[in-house]
């Protein structure tokens, strides 16, 4: 088993992501794995980009965290918290996607379509996201131009 790489996980999602939100939260419950609710905490329509930014907010003020971020494709809540210095918050559909966001690109955060995967998907992207160390080296000078390369 391998060791899981963040200390805490900060979860959110707008109304569409609500549903797979509270899935993923159980499934870290039950691994033991500290997690915080950022909402929404129901399904009223609600922005993604609000989450988003909730969320980054959270792992920038408490390094070694991660997050999880949902909405129906993943995609404007992944552009909302991409805004922000240090967060790499990395779209993923399946086990390739998620594996070389974590390996290769270092990603904090796992941001999810919840009307693009089913919920088996998203556990198993959630654990790969978790456990996959990043392989560092020729990485390592790629990621420190996404934040400081222009
Ligand atoms: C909400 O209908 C939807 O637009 C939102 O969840 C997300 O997919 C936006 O990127």
């Amino acid at each position: 088993v391998r060791d899981v790489i963040f200390h805490k996980i900060y979860i959110g999602a707008d109304h569409a992501g609500f549903a797979l939100k509270q899935c993923l939260i159980d499934f870290l419950e039950e691994n033991k794995i500290i997690v915080e609710d950022c909402g929404a905490y129901d399904t009223t329509p609600s922005n993604y980009a609000d989450l988003g930014h909730q969320v980054a907010f959270k792992i920038k003020n408490d390094p070694g965290s991660g997050g999880v971020l949902m909405c129906g494709t993943g995609i404007g809540i992944s552009m909302a918290a991409n805004r922000h210095q240090g967060i790499r918050a990395a779209l993923c559909h399946n086990v390739y996607t998620t594996q070389c966001a974590r390996a290769h690109n270092d990603a904090n955060v796992l941001a999810l379509g919840s009307r693009i995967l089913d919920e088996s998907m998203a556990k198993i992207c959630l654990d790969i996201f978790l456990k996959t160390p990043f392989e560092g080296g020729r990485h390592t000078v790629r990621v420190n131009h996404i934040d400081g390369g222009i």
